[in-house]
């Protein structure tokens, strides 16, 4: 993988924490640059300092925000001259019955783990053109199905997974390969940040999350599908793996176990 990676461009977003922060100190500890993207600019600078910080350059930008996904694009041609690839990663989930959930939680997750992947694209796919380069999406198992307490965060992921399919196929004959990651529950601070009824931040994990996967185990899996240009990676427990068929073969099972299960 080394190898592979050596001395290639990356932009990374969501890299100041979890699985985002794991590709890109991975990355660059395999000899790859790497833009890495977040709001959190005390987070990227404390990676800056544990990573070799020649080959990372730090960006404070809200992906929610078209130009500051379009100065992440903007930056790769004077720096590296050439972008590989764009982990699109950044995300935030929620924790409120449809009912409850406030209109700004919609808008706030549709923007963050939807729109701002078309921001990039739009922005960035001459790039990757360029490079034959890739270009991966971090849904989510719930990209797939759904849960309670989670309609906005199930509704941007499934248009996330959509809008990958569909640019996927747009890109085949330009030879840019599309690779959508879908994890299960992965050990990271995203129900700590998950957004309540009213917008506001929940600042408590659960335990499904506790005994999630390791970020890193996550990150590994992502670089491995890149390098392989798989169409898509399923990081996640068997049982999880379960659900997953299940939906597929079976949805009406799933349901029962998932309505008759503690979610939190
Ligand atoms: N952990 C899980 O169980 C799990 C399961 C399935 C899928 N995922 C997906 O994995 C991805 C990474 O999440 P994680 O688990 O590593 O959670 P995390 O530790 O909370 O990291 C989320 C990252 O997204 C960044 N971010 C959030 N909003 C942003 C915005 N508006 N602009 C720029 N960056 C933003 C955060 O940085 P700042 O706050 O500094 O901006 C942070 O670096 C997400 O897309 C998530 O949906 C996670």
């Amino acid at each position: 993988m080394r190898f592979f990676y050596k001395d290639k461009a990356f932009v990374v977003t969501g890299a100041s924490s979890g699985i985002g922060r794991e590709l890109a100190s991975l990355l660059v500890s395999m000899g790859a640059k790497v833009i890495a993207v977040a709001r959190s600019r005390d987070k990227l600078e404390s990676l800056k300092e544990e990573v070799d910080s020649s080959n990372l350059l730090i960006m404070t930008g809200d992906v929610t925000v078209e130009a500051d996904c379009k100065k992440a694009m903007d930056l790769c041609l004077p720096n590296f001259g050439k972008l590989d690839g764009l982990i699109h990663n950044a995300g935030i989930s929620m924790r409120a019955t449809a009912e409850e959930a406030d209109m700004k939680v919609y808008e706030s997750l549709m923007a963050t783990n939807f729109y701002s992947m078309v921001y990039l694209y739009k922005n960035g796919i001459h790039l990757l053109r360029q490079s034959q380069g890739h270009l991966v999406g971090v849904s989510s198992m719930m990209g797939l199905f759904s849960t309670h307490l989670r309609s906005a965060y199930c509704a941007s992921k499934h248009a996330l997974q959509g809008y990958l399919d569909s640019i996927r196929l747009e890109n085949m004959e330009a030879g840019v390969h599309v690779m959508t990651v879908v994890p299960g529950f992965v050990k990271t601070n995203i129900t700590k940040n998950a957004l309540t009824a009213n917008g506001s931040i929940r600042g408590e994990d659960s335990t499904n999350t506790e005994a999630g996967l390791e970020p890193e185990e996550v990150a590994m899996s992502i670089l491995e599908g890149i390098m392989k240009r798989k169409r898509d990676v399923f990081p996640s427990r068997p049982k999880e793996k379960v659900g997953l068929f299940l939906s597929k073969w079976a949805p009406n099972v799933l349901d029962k176990i998932i309505s008759s299960s503690h979610v939190t």
